[in-house]
């Protein structure tokens, strides 16, 4: 997977401060997904090879974690705009050198305009293509006021952050054929969802090592550049969303940009024998479930039963069915409703979810509403460590691929299709087959339930994890599994991320398996009485581990993700 590209932004990335005169050059560049790096100073590991060195290139040039992650998330928006992105939201997660820990919630939030019932036609019926495609279904975006709250913590220019995202929009970059695979399979949706020619289409097939040029959305990083937040929420480019809006009958408006703020809020923390989890709190379930999960197990002494043995697997996939459950029934946005965290996390309460399990005999889920999981990488998540001891780490979201694939005209950037992550009505799945119920129903102003789980784990007070991944409900089952290969069948980093992973999430009542997964182990679980499913790739883990100040990068095998370090 190796392309020869020939352009001029690339040469940024080993050139911070140099005049852009010195880069207007033509630059020969081989670019490929390096899977693991091993080095002792700082790393950036994300879902694109160019992502990566922008952040680790800020890094060589004295920039904290904080400043690359900015670097790294705005080159995303652009290298990765399945995903990455500045019409969307996420959250970060992060260690401070000086031992404060941070959890940044900038989740789009439903428009002022929204109600409750928006996606139900007169008989009630859920329209779940409302909320999932086009205009209707966008919330109103965080990623750029969530940047700009990363800034508290940044130590260099915004200006030195944003400019390789600038070239690589308007110099353009070579796509992947993973990237040329995704865009020949949304071209009929984008031109459905666009009166104007978009740069995501071409009247060719896409392929491999072309070039991917956006224009519209380097003018909109430059009004960012030169403005600030303002230049998104206020100005030229906030009247291009409200035009887009009343383009295609959506229903954001100037005073939803306008008083969109990102939130810090609690980390949810606790301890798992010797290391300390910092994790995301409410509006995403992802922390809680992790914490269940990672209790339910802990009496159960599971590095005893050894990994991907049919008996960890059926723990792990009892305490994945019984935290799903709590979350479809439970959470919501904690500023709209109140959701019993203390008791959800508690030992007592855990142990008595635990009563019913019964080794080597399947559970049961006995609400009917089967869901459908479906499988895209919709969401995307990356992991910096710097030479000073700050850990950060960052998952952001459109939710599906390429998002509700409609791009603001004029400012070329894709808009979320959030909105899905509310309940559109009680026990109807969404596309996730993830249900809920009026915690987690519509209002103005409320953020969407995620599953996103920025996580960092310490061991004596020291950054020892950095992980993430995406892929919707199976977020936190992932997450859950690559911190227990770690710390408990005390698994190395490669195998942690690449080994096969499973999945379970209560409804539908189904253990979902990598293609990879051991067949003896499959057959096992089936005479236990599971419904095994094989299916494709289950989340896209990224990783940092540090042993004794010696760092291991892990990017997923499962797509173009890429470890950087120095
Ligand atoms: N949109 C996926 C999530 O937030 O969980």
């Amino acid at each position: 997977m190796t392309w020869k590209i020939t352009f001029t932004c690339l040469a940024f990335i080993f050139s911070v401060g140099r005049s852009s005169a010195q880069l207007k050059r033509d630059y020969t560049f081989n670019y490929a997904s390096q899977k693991k790096v091993n080095c002792h100073n700082g790393a950036v590991v994300s879902a694109h090879p160019l992502a990566s060195r922008v952040g680790t290139a800020i890094l060589k040039k004295g920039g904290n974690a904080f400043d690359a992650a900015i670097a790294t998330q705005l080159a995303l928006a652009v290298v990765y705009p399945g995903a990455g992105n500045i019409g969307g939201g996420g959250f970060m997660v992060a260690h401070l050198k000086d031992g404060k820990n941070i959890a940044l919630d900038y989740r789009e939030k439903a428009p002022i305009l929204a109600s409750r019932d928006m996606y139900l036609d007169s008989a009630g019926n859920a329209q779940l293509h409302l909320s999932q495609d086009g205009h209707l279904a966008a919330g109103v975006p965080g990623a750029i006021a969530g940047i700009f709250a990363e800034m508290k913590y940044a130590s260099l220019p915004f200006k030195k952050l944003i400019q390789p995202a600038i070239d690589l929009a308007e110099n353009g970059f070579a796509i992947t054929a993973a990237q040329a695979k995704a865009l020949n399979e949304y071209r009929d949706e984008f031109l459905q969802r666009n009166g104007s020619p978009t740069a995501f289409t071409k009247d060719d097939p896409w392929k491999a090592g072309d070039m991917l040029i956006q224009k519209e959305l380097s003018a909109t990083l430059k009004r960012i550049r030169d403005k600030g937040q303002k230049g998104f929420y206020e100005g030229e480019t906030a009247k291009l969303i409200v035009a887009e809006m009343q383009r295609g009958k959506g229903i954001i408006t100037m005073a939803d940009l306008q008083h969109y703020s990102a939130k810090e809020r609690d980390a949810l923390e606790f301890d798992h024998k010797k290391f300390h989890i910092i994790t995301m709190p409410l509006p995403s379930s992802g922390g809680i479930l992790v914490e269940q999960m990672m209790k339910m197990i802990s009496e159960k002494k599971i590095a005893k039963m050894k990994f991907q043995t049919a008996a960890a697997v059926q723990l792990m996939t009892e305490v994945e069915r019984r935290a799903f459950a709590d979350r479809g029934e439970f959470l919501g946005d904690p500023d709209f409703v109140k959701v019993p965290v203390e008791t959800l996390v508690s030992d007592a309460y855990l142990k008595e979810r635990m009563k019913d399990f019964e080794p080597g005999k399947a559970g049961s889920s006995t609400l009917t509403k089967p869901g459908h999981i479906k499988e895209s990488e919709q969401t995307t998540h990356f992991c910096v460590l710097d030479k000073f001891g700050n850990a950060v780490s960052i998952t952001t979201t459109l939710n599906d691929s390429y998002g509700s694939k409609t791009v603001v005209t004029g400012a070329g950037f894709i808009l979320n299709d959030e909105m899905d992550d509310f309940s559109v009505k009680p026990g109807v799945p969404n596309m996730y087959g993830a249900i809920g119920n009026d915690k987690n129903a519509i209002a103005p102003g409320k953020r969407m339930l995620s599953s996103m789980t920025p996580t960092i784990v310490l061991k004596k007070g020291e950054p020892y994890i950095i992980t993430g991944t995406p892929g919707g409900t199976t977020i936190p089952t992932s997450v859950f599994q690559t911190l227990v290969n770690i710390m408990e069948f005390g698994m190395n980093a490669d195998d942690a991320v690449n080994k096969p992973k499973f999945h379970h999430q209560w409804l539908p009542d189904s253990l979902y398996i990598e293609k990879d997964f051991p067949v003896t182990i499959q057959k096992q679980l089936e005479q236990m009485g599971y419904k095994v499913k094989p299916r494709s790739a289950i989340g896209r883990t990224e990783l940092i581990l540090i042993k004794r100040r010696s760092i291991i990068a892990i990017g997923d095998k499962r797509g173009d993700d890429d470890a950087e370090g120095y």
